[in-house]
């Protein structure tokens, strides 16, 4: 008798931000369940077609397609899906992982710019409004979704970016919420995972990134930075719990 089966075996799933940290974790603990993947990056094409490459090894016999993207635009969000449907055949994922971020770090709101914090809002928060909208519908046509968004313990006051970054992964909750109550009868799930200090990724490659921050690890009760399989792990147990939903899961350690 072999292994049995996941109950995502065959899903398709969309990863924004793949190619950071948080992204390619959740792109290697599911690709082990058997799913199908979209991929997505904005720079770092080397590390995507790299981490492409590792999981066909891993995972065999699943699709995978990789797509260049600025979540901050619209167009570009709207093509994305349009490359899904040529690529993948379906009419967009059953499962979102809008996690592709931005996290200039600016403690003082004195030195936030507008443009600056008008660039962290479409980044953080417009991407994951469009995203849901272009997924959504296929979604309740097929009357199941999972739809997860990365935001963060920024989102519940704190964490060490600034207000700009905080705002945008609140409103990430707002929506969460929203979607959450509205999309219930579809059989859509809407949940968040809120990380912080995960190292090993862009955003806090290691515990120096940190020192001397309210995110110093001396500050962190568990004693360690966070590690992206930590996050995976949380938006695994998104994909395969249709009880949960409309919840945020800080995941920080005990900071909080
Ligand atoms: N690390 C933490 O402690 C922590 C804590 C709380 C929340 N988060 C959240 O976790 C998510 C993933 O971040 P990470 O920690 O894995 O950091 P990361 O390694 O720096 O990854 C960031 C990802 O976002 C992508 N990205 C950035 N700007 C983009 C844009 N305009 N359009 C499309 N993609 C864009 C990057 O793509 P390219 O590299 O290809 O440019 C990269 O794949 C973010 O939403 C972040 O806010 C992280």
């Amino acid at each position: 008798m072999g292994a049995p089966k996941s109950t995502l075996e065959g899903k398709l799933v969309l990863i924004t931000g793949a190619s950071g940290g948080i992204g390619a974790a959740c792109a290697r603990s599911l690709a082990l369940q058997g799913v199908h993947l979209a991929l997505t990056y904005s720079s770092s094409k080397d590390k995507t077609v790299a981490l492409e490459k590792e999981l066909r090894e891993l995972a065999g016999n699943i699709k995978i397609s990789i797509h260049q993207v600025d979540v901050s635009s619209a167009d570009d969000l709207s093509r994305l899906f349009d490359e899904i449907v040529d690529f993948h055949r379906k009419f967009g994922p059953d499962i979102l992982v809008s996690n592709a971020g931005h996290g200039k770090r600016i403690p003082d709101i004195a030195d936030i710019s507008i443009e600056e914090f008008d660039k962290m809002i479409n980044i953080n928060l417009r991407s994951a409004f469009i995203l849901c909208k272009l997924a959504i519908p296929n979604m309740t046509k097929q009357k199941w979704g999972r739809i997860i968004f990365v935001s963060s313990l920024a989102a519940h006051g704190g964490g060490i970016n600034g207000c700009h970054y905080a705002t945008s992964k609140a409103g990430l909750q707002g929506l969460m919420k929203s979607l959450a109550r509205k999309h219930a009868k579809d059989g859509i799930t809407v949940n968040d995972v809120a990380p912080a200090m995960i190292g090993e990724t862009g955003m806090i490659p290691d515990a120096k990134f940190v020192e001397g921050t309210p995110g110093d690890v001396k500050n962190i009760p568990v004693g360690r930075l966070g590690t992206p399989d930590e996050v995976a792990n949380v938006v695994g147990m998104f994909c395969r719990t249709g009880y949960l939903t409309g919840q945020s899961v800080l995941l920080s350690g005990g900071l909080m």
